[in-house]
């Protein structure tokens, strides 16, 4: 049998450090909310591989939609021969986009992907080329999207130079202090002293942030943003990547403020686990680029557009939107009730199904444990359970089950939790007395 930590060994002698894993921890299978390693130990998945699985691992109504696409047709290059599913998921984003008048959608295939074109047709559109991003927001790893990224380490250092005219404001952080008028003024300071606002093409936010610790953006701010994107002719892109696609029981978390933006990425979930990815806009701001300028070899691939349009029946059919709100509030008061027991967790947080618990010293905001999140990544492991780190300090534990988990398994992942933070909280406590 190949072991995990086989595999490890050949993956570190075949494949660069850049791209790092969470756990050495080698999957064979998945279903649904459960999956399987290559030495058969069997864990509850709370990660989705990174919010990818809303609609669960190989969904049969995805699968079956795949798999009789993949009978058909796999690859015909929509600029060469284009194909029907592009076009009928095309129509059904349009329609669920939040925004009045018509709108159009051009598929791509990761996310790093549509922020790209996103940012191009704002460009395109505005012939400005300025783009405000948010401290703390990660947007991919390719050129563009590190420079608007808001986070040095790991995703900037060394890979520069970044895009010119790429400003950061900072992204509203309740828990530590950061203010909706913080991001205001900011803002007004960066029109006063970097930037002429009739320069800017953009403003691109996540409603909630992912990477960098799953904060919600406060309405007012979406408002405000929506406000002076008007005021000064600059477009207004959300990036619902991560938090899209129901996760927050809306289909699109900016959809929880009631603010129309006038560009839209999605990725992850649209297509159950198969790569696929999309800007959905404003027709008349999707159109700016004439043909040629946008498109990919295997941008909307057949495979992606069959199963984006089977995840969109399942969402439905299984009532994802209720389902991910039911979701958050179980996590929420379990976690709020370890919170009470453990005073290494310093806040609990949430929209929906995206839920997050902040990991500190001493209850202070200002002293981030990554130590102890590593550890409990790890302890959570060994107990059969994913769950992933993220955050400006690396502190911060984020829950993205499935939305179609089960309540059985939403409490055995529960409880296997709760085991492996008493085991990392003893463990990191017995490594700094050993140190002291
Ligand atoms: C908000 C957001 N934007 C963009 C991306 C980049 O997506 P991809 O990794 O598919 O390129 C991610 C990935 O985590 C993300 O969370």
């Amino acid at each position: 049998m190949t072991s995990n930590a086989d595999l490890h060994a050949r993956r570190q002698a075949a494949i660069p450090r850049g791209v790092s894993n969470s756990l050495a921890v080698y999957a064979e299978r998945a279903s649904n909310s459960e999956l399987w390693d290559v030495e058969g130990k069997r864990y509850i998945d709370f990660a989705s591989g990174i919010s990818v699985v809303n609609t669960g691992h190989v969904h049969p109504k995805v699968k079956a939609a795949v798999t009789q696409q993949l009978e058909k047709l796999m690859h015909a290059c929509f600029q060469v021969t284009p194909y029907e599913s592009y076009v009928a998921l095309a129509e059904k984003l349009n329609e669920l986009m939040p925004a009045t008048g018509p709108k159009k959608t051009i598929f791509l295939t990761t996310g790093a992907e549509a922020v790209e074109n996103a940012v191009k047709i704002a460009r395109f559109h505005t012939k400005r080329s300025a783009v405000i991003a948010f401290t703390g927001g990660f947007h991919g790893r390719t050129l563009a999207c590190i420079s608007l990224t808001g986070k040095v380490q790991p995703y900037k250092a060394g890979f520069g130079p970044m895009l010119p005219e790429v400003y950061h404001v900072p992204y509203p952080m309740a828990y530590h202090g950061v203010k909706v008028e913080d991001s205001l003024d900011a803002l007004t300071q960066l029109f006063k002293a970097d930037v002429d606002p009739a320069r800017v093409a953009a403003i691109i936010i996540e409603p909630v942030l992912g990477e960098g610790g799953f904060h919600a953006a406060p309405a007012e701010l979406l408002r405000k943003l929506r406000a002076l994107c008007d005021q000064h002719g600059i477009l207004l892109i959300a990036d619902e990547i991560q938090c899209g696609f129901a996760r927050t029981g809306r289909m699109f978390a900016i959809e929880h403020a009631g603010v129309e933006p006038d560009l839209m990425t999605i990725a992850k979930s649209v297509a159950g686990g198969v790569p696929l990815s999309a800007v959905v806009g404003k027709a008349e701001i999707m159109d700016a680029p004439g043909p040629g300028g946008l498109g990919g070899t295997y941008a909307g691939s057949p495979l992606g557009c069959a199963a984006g349009l089977a995840v969109l029946d399942v969402i439905r059919d299984e009532k994802l939107l209720e389902r991910a709100s039911q979701t958050g509030n179980f996590l929420v008061s379990r976690l709020k009730g370890l919170q009470a027991r453990f005073p290494a967790i310093g806040d609990v947080r949430g929209l929906g199904a995206m839920v997050a618990i902040e990991l500190v010293k001493n209850r202070r905001a200002d002293a981030p444990d990554a130590d102890l999140t590593k550890a409990l990544v790890q302890a959570a492991a060994r107990r059969g359970l994913i769950i992933l780190a993220c955050g400006m300090y690396g502190n911060v534990i984020r829950f993205l089950t499935p939305l179609t988990i089960s309540d059985a398994l939403l409490k055995e992942g529960m409880n296997l939790f709760e085991q492996a933070l008493a085991d990392a909280v003893q463990a990191v406590e017995g490594r700094s007395a050993a140190t002291a």
